[in-house]
C-alpha cells in the first residue's frame, strides 16, 4: 500500500512529466504551515530553475492539470510558485478505512527480499553492562523492530567482547591470586571442573583490579598480554577458564537484556570467528593486501583523498595477538557466509568511527563484504544533569540494572502522585511501574537524534506531561479505556469534517512515511516525534469533541473508529520503540 503522500506525489509527478519535466519535481510533503494547507509541492520552483522558465507559470500548468482530480479539495498557488493544497474529507475517510483494515497499518515493505544483520549491544564479558552499552541496546533494538516491520529479514547479533586483552587480564589475575590453580597446571590434561571457580560478583571485583594493576605495572600488563595470546592459541586450561567467564557473564547479561525486553538472534562474540582468522590472514597476505610492518601484520587503508591521516588496520600484533579489528574483519566474512546480507549495521558509540572506517575499508578492499553495504550507526553520549557522562551519585559507572531500578522507583512515585492505579494489586502496580520506568529510559534515549549527546534527566523524562514515554503510554491507555466503555454502534460511520478530526486522520496517514524516514535515516527520533504529534492531535480532538456521548450514531461510530486506529498506531509505534503499553493505569 502506498502512503497518501506517495500517491499524491505520483499524481504531481505525472503532471510534471506531462509538461516534459522530471517526475521528481512532483514530490509532495506535509505542509509546514498546517494553518494554510494540508500539503505542499514546491517542485515548480526547482523545475523552473532547471527549465529556465517562470515558476508561477509552471505551477499554474500543474494546477490546471490536476484540478479535475477528485482527491483534491483545493489547489492554490502561493508566492513565487508554491502549490498548497488540501485533500477531500471523503478521500481521507477512504484512506483511513483502508488503514483500519490493514494489520500492518500501511507500513512500507522497503525490506522485502532483503537481509540486514544488526550488530548492537556489544557488552564485554566479565564487565557489567553500563549506560555506555545502554544506548546501543535501545537504539539497536528499535532498529531491529523497525526493520522487521518494514519487511526485512533481520539477524541481530550481540557481538560479545570476549576475546581481547581483558580476558588475559582476568586469567592472569586469577593465576596471581591462586584462586584456581588447576587451570594453570601444565601437567593437567583435563577435564577441568564443570563449576565455575568465579561468580559474576567475583568477576566484577577481579576485572577492575586486574585492569588497574596492568595500568600501573608494565610487567603485569606483559603477563596479561601473554595470557591473551595463549588463550587465543588454545591453551586448554585458559580456554576452560575462559568458557566459565563467558557462561557466567552471559547469564547476567541475558537477565539485563531480558529486563529491557531486548532479545538477539545470535549470541556470537569476537571469539566465534577465531578459526576464520588464520585462513583470512593467509589469503590477505597471498593477495598482497596485508603486509608486515615492524613485526606486525597490517592492511594499509589510507586513500589519496583522505583529509585526515588514516592509520592502517592492524591484524596481528608483534606478540602474535589478534585485535578488535581482526575479529571484526573476520566477522564480516562469517556474516556474509552465513546470511549473505544486503546490509550490516553496527550500532556502536560514534567514538569508534575511525575503527569502523578502517575495518570497512579493509573489507571492501579485499572484497570480503559480498553484497553487503557496511554502515556504522553511531551515537553520542548519555550525560547526567551536570553535563558529564552519566554516573552514580557516588561518581561510579552506573550499572544498567541499577538504572532500571532507579527509573522504576521514580515511576512508582509519579504514578502515586497522579493517583494512578491506587486500587490495583501490589503486583499489578509493580508491573506498571516497571513498564513506565522502561518507557522513561527508552523514550529519553530515542527521542534525541542518536548522534547528539543528551542529558538524562530522570525527573523530566518520568513526567506524565510533555514529550516523554510515560505521557505516550498514558495517552494510549486513555484511548483504550474510552474504547472499553464504548457500546457497539451499528450505524454507518459518518465522514469526519472538523479541523481537529482531520488533523488526527492526517497524522495517522503519515505513519508509513514516518516509518520509511526512520528506517532510511536509522533515526528512531522520527518515530518519537510521530508518536508525540499523534498523541497531541488526538488529545486536541478529544478535548473538542464528544465521543462516547455523541448523540449522532454515525458520527459516534466514525469517532470511535478514529479512536481505534489511533490506539493501534500509537501502540504500534511504541512497540517499535520497544515500549510496552500497560493494560491500564
Ligand atoms: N564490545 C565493544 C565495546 O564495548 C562493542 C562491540 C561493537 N560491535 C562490533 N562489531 N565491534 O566497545
Amino acid at each position: 500500500m502506498t502512503s497518501l503522500v506517495q500517491s499524491l506525489s505520483a499524481l504531481f509527478g505525472a503532471a510534471f512529466t506531462a509538461e516534459g519535466l522530471d517526475a521528481a519535481f512532483g514530490q509532495v510533503q506535509v505542509s509546514d504551515r498546517p494553518d494554510l494547507a494540508q500539503f505542499q509541492c514546491n517542485g515548480a520552483l526547482a523545475a523552473a530553475k532547471a527549465a529556465k522558465a517562470n515558476p508561477r507559470a509552471i505551477a499554474q500548468t500543474i494546477v490546471a492539470r490536476l484540478k479535475a482530480e477528485p482527491v483534491f479539495a483545493r489547489l492554490d498557488i502561493a508566492g513565487p510558485g508554491f502549490i498548497n493544497f488540501d485533500v477531500t474529507d471523503d478521500a481521507l475517510a477512504a484512506r483511513l478505512g483502508a488503514m483500519a483494515k490493514d494489520e500492518r497499518l500501511g507500513a512500507p515493505m522497503t525490506g522485502a527480499g532483503r537481509t540486514v544483520v544488526i550488530d548492537f549491544g556489544g557488552p564485554n564479558v566479565a564487565k557489567p553492562m553500563h549506560v555506555g552499552h545502554l544506548r546501543s541496546t535501545i537504539i539497536g533494538d528499535c532498529l531491529q523492530r523497525l526493520f522487521r516491520a518494514t519487511g526485512w529479514r533481520v539477524v541481530s547479533d550481540v557481538h560479545l567482547g570476549d576475546w581481547g586483552l581483558q580476558m588475559g587480564q582476568l586469567i592472569s589475575e586469577i593465576e596471581l591470586r591462586g584462586i584456581a590453580p588447576v587451570y594453570f597446571d601444565p601437567d593437567c590434561k583435563g577435564p577441568y571442573p564443570e563449576v565455575s571457580p568465579v561468580t559474576m560478583e567475583d568477576l566484577e571485583e577481579l576485572y577492575p583490579a586486574a585492569s588497574a594493576a596492568c595500568k600501573a605495572d608494565p610487567a603485569r600488563l606483559e603477563m596479561a598480554r601473554r595470557a591473551t595470546v595463549a588463550l587465543q592459541d588454545g591453551r586448554p586450561g585458559y580456554r576452560a577458564l575462559w568458557k566459565h567467564f563467558v557462561a557466567v557473564s552471559e547469564k547476567g547479561l541475558a537477565r539485563e537484556f531480558g529486563s529491557l525486553g531486548v532479545t538477539f538472534d545470535l549470541w556470537n562474540g569476537e571469539s566465534t570467528v577465531h578459526d576464520l582468522i588464520p585462513p583470512m590472514l593467509d589469503s590477505l597476505k597471498a593477495r598482497g593486501l596485508a603486509e608486515e610492518s615492524e613485526g606486525a601484520l597490517i592492511v594499509p587503508v589510507a586513500r589519496d583523498d583522505d583529509k585526515k591521516p588514516m592509520p592502517p588496520l592492524i591484524l596481528v600484533k608483534s606478540d602474535g595477538g589478534v585485535l578488535y579489528g581482526t575479529t571484526d574483519l573476520a566477522t564480516v566474512i562469517q556474516r556474509v557466509r552465513d546470511y549473505d546480507p544486503d546490509l550490516i549495521l553496527y550500532v556502536v558509540d560514534h567514538r569508534q568511527h575511525g575503527h569502523f572506517e578502517q575495518v570497512f575499508r579493509a573489507a571492501e578492499k579485499a572484497g570480503l563484504n559480498g553484497r553487503a553495504h557496511l554502515e556504522h550507526v553511531g551515537y553520542g553520549t548519555m550525560n547526567g544533569t551536570d553535563g558529564k557522562p552519566f554516573k552514580t551519585r557516588a561518581g561510579g559507572v552506573m550499572k544498567l540494572y541499577d538504572l532500571i531500578a532507579m527509573a522504576r522507583v521514580e515511576a512508582e512515585t509519579r504514578l502515586a502522585e497522579q493517583g494512578l492505579g491506587a486500587d490495583y494489586t501490589a503486583e499489578e502496580k509493580a508491573q506498571i511501574a516497571q513498564q513506565v520506568g522502561l518507557a522513561t529510559i527508552k523514550f529519553a534515549d530515542l527521542s534525541n537524534h542518536r548522534t547528539t549527546d543528551y542529558v538524562f534527566d530522570l525527573e523530566r523524562f518520568s513526567k506524565f506531561e510533555g514529550k516523554t514515554g510515560p505521557y505516550l503510554q498514558y495517552a494510549a491507555v486513555r484511548i483504550r479505556s474510552i474504547l472499553r466503555k464504548a457500546e457497539l454502534v451499528s450505524a454507518a460511520p459518518a465522514v469526519l469534517r472538523t479541523p481537529e478530526e482531520r488533523a488526527v486522520i492526517l497524522a495517522l496517514l503519515a505513519l508509513p512515511d514516518a516509518m520509511a524516514a526512520a528506517e532510511d535515516k536509522r533515526a528512531p527520533n522520527i518515530l518519537c516525534d510521530y508518536a508525540f504529534n499523534l498523541a497531541q492531535a488526538f488529545s486536541r480532538f478529544y478535548a473538542a469533541h464528544h465521543v462516547l456521548n455523541e448523540a449522532d450514531a454515525g458520527l459516534r461510530a466514525a469517532r470511535l473508529a478514529l479512536c481505534g486506529v489511533t490506539l493501534a498506531a500509537l501502540t504500534r509505534v511504541l512497540d517499535l520503540l520497544g515500549i510496552a503499553v500497560p493494560e491500564r493505569m
